[in-house]
């Protein structure tokens, strides 16, 4: 009996960029997951914790005013708001959990087994769109898959594009066309949209910058996709 051997050869991965489908929604979900619990837990502590300073800090001025006085109402208030504020800050938290995912607005970059290795996600207003959840996998970064995705996710769209970023993603950004724009700078729609982001003291040492698409690429590596 005669055996072929076949010789390995090594394929090269292939990956689909496209717009996803209802089926997708629970990978983008967990997509969703990987963005907040991995990269921006510590934006999502710091505003939990600058509130429930701001609730601490009324609390100690009320029990101040009736320092030798038992239990007061104050105190019963008090309690009320903190365990309040809790509940809130825990939905806060673990929202990804439960909120729903409007699947329509992402753009996905798939691997040729199928795996879905980053997303990104687009809301259109009026006068202009927003580009946000942008995610790769950490095991397929800096491969060009971010790049791609971004160009793929963008050419479509027919009115200024704005995103907010991490101040370690700025060159990113900037190698695929968008400039800093000052938070002034920003479009009515778009600081309502990114209130949570605008320049604050909770944010001292975690700087968020604005940047907005100026169409002028300047990606200087290529990946086969
Ligand atoms: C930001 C993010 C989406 C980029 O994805 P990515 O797939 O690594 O993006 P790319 O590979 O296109 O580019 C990343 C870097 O790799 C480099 N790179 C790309 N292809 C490369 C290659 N073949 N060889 C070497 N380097 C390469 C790029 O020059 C780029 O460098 P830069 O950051 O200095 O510009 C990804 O890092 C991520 O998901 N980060 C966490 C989430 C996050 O911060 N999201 C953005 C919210 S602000």
């Amino acid at each position: 009996m005669t055996v072929i051997k076949r010789k390995m050869t090594q394929v090269r991965p292939f990956f689909k960029l496209r717009t996803a489908k209802a089926k997708d929604v629970k990978y983008i979900r967990k997509l969703i997951y990987g963005l907040i619990y991995n990269e921006s837990i510590e934006f999502y502590l710091r505003i939990i914790v600058s509130k429930f300073f701001f609730v601490f800090i009324i609390a100690f001025i009320l029990k101040l005013i009736h320092l030798h006085s038992g239990i007061t109402i104050f105190d019963v208030i008090f309690t009320i708001i903190v365990v309040v504020y809790l509940i809130r800050s825990l939905f806060f938290l673990f929202h990804p959990f439960y909120s729903p995912v409007n699947w329509k607005k992402y753009k996905l970059i798939e691997s040729d087994r199928g795996l879905i290795v980053g997303c990104t996600a687009i809301d259109y207003y009026k006068h202009c769109s927003i580009l946000g959840n942008l995610y790769v996998k950490k095991a397929w970064r800096k491969r060009g898959l971010g790049s791609a995705l971004l160009k793929f996710s963008i050419k479509k769209i027919d009115r200024p594009i704005y995103l907010v970023s991490k101040k370690k993603n700025i060159n990113f950004y900037k190698r695929n066309g968008f400039i800093l724009v000052s938070w002034e700078d920003l479009p009515s729609t778009v600081k309502a949209s990114f209130k949570i982001y605008q320049p604050h003291p909770r944010l001292w040492g975690y700087p968020l910058c604005f940047m907005q698409y100026k169409g002028h690429n300047t990606v200087a590596f290529t990946y086969e996709i």
